[in-house]
């Protein structure tokens, strides 16, 4: 469906989705994925599709993140902008897309829908999502409030969707391919597992300390606000998590001056990992280099090969 040598997806990710990242994970075989609102305006994001297709003449795909935010943001412009760049697939996130699937379809568009549950996922599949993604309780960003872990959910999802679907969460070697093929995905969409990887556009201290830090290494902020976001556990985080500990209700304001989104892409660019929050998933713990993207999509997809030609089939053979 989406045209792609393997089952491998690299979600959008705000401040890292850039042409660099997106297009070496298509030229690896993947489906790279650029950020729509990393770039400022629609017009910007018309560039940034331009540069990419410069770097890939493989397929690669936009995301359009479709959150509540302090300042408007234009979506159906930056909606058009895609359809007006030719590009073929989008990965929407955040709320019901509906509102945007007349205009895409009439393009010809795949539309993954990135959701946290299966009700949302089966939701998507009734309004005409051509794939879902399923975000399980790991993932870096926001799992929702459910707090479903992917064991549960994939195989959830293959008992009821009709409609394909990637596992999203968790995932970054080729153990975490072969067991969600086995749990009824179709491929799988990761986020932090591609942030550590040469090509990702982001400071080299941010890279090594996904290195260093184990699986206890994320927090989960904003349960107070009914808007969970899993991020790397750093001082700011752990701040934050101070106020949200405080009686009474958590007021944003309190906590508004730490968690700018300025901070954290200043954080990406220069380095200084206690200046902002940071979305980080608990597969941080099982990220020990900082390889190409190349190097890694082949290394997960020949883990995965192995493991199920030879330990899956020894097994049955046995
Ligand atoms: C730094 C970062 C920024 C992200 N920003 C977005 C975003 O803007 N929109 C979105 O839909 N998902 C975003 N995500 C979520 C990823 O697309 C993906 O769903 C998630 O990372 C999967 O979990 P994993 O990190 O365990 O692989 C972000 C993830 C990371 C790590």
């Amino acid at each position: 469906m989406l045209g792609i040598e393997h089952p491998i997806i690299q979600g959008g990710m705000q401040w890292v989705g850039l042409a660099e990242l997106a297009s070496a994970v298509s030229n690896a075989g993947g489906l790279g994925i650029l950020t729509g609102l990393t770039q400022p305006t629609p017009e910007d994001l018309q560039k940034e599709i331009a540069r990419c297709r410069e770097m890939t003449d493989k397929p690669f795909a936009v995301n359009l993140t479709i959150l509540p935010t302090i300042k408007p943001v234009p979506y159906e412009e930056y909606a058009q902008a895609i359809v007006d760049s030719g590009v073929m697939i989008v990965e929407t996130a955040g709320r019901n897309p509906e509102p945007f699937l007349p205009l895409f379809k009439a393009a010809g568009i795949k539309v993954i829908h990135k959701c946290t549950s299966i009700r949302h996922s089966l939701k998507a599949e009734r309004i005409g999502c051509d794939m879902v993604s399923v975000d399980g309780f790991e993932c870096a960003g926001h799992p929702g409030e459910d707090d479903v872990t992917n064991m549960i959910l994939l195989p959830l999802a293959a008992r009821r969707l009709n409609i394909p679907f990637l596992a999203s969460g968790g995932l970054g070697d080729g153990r975490g391919l072969a067991a969600a093929l086995a749990m009824g995905a179709d491929g799988i969409n990761m986020g932090t597992r591609f942030m550590a990887t040469r090509e990702a556009p982001i400071h080299d201290k941010v890279k090594q300390k996904m290195v260093e830090a184990s699986e206890l290494d994320t927090a989960l902020i904003y349960r107070t606000l009914n808007n969970t976001a899993r991020v790397f556990k750093n001082s700011i985080a752990e701040k934050v998590l101070e106020i949200e500990a405080q009686e009474g209700p958590t007021r944003f304001e309190d906590i508004r001056p730490l968690v700018q989104g300025t901070k954290g892409r200043e954080l990406f660019d220069d380095g200084n990992l206690d200046k902002g929050i940071w979305s980080a998933g608990m597969i941080v713990g099982l990220i020990d280099d900082i390889p190409s993207c190349e190097e890694l999509i082949t290394r997960i997809v020949a883990e995965a090969e192995e493991i199920i030609s030879q330990r899956l089939g020894q097994m049955l053979s046995a």
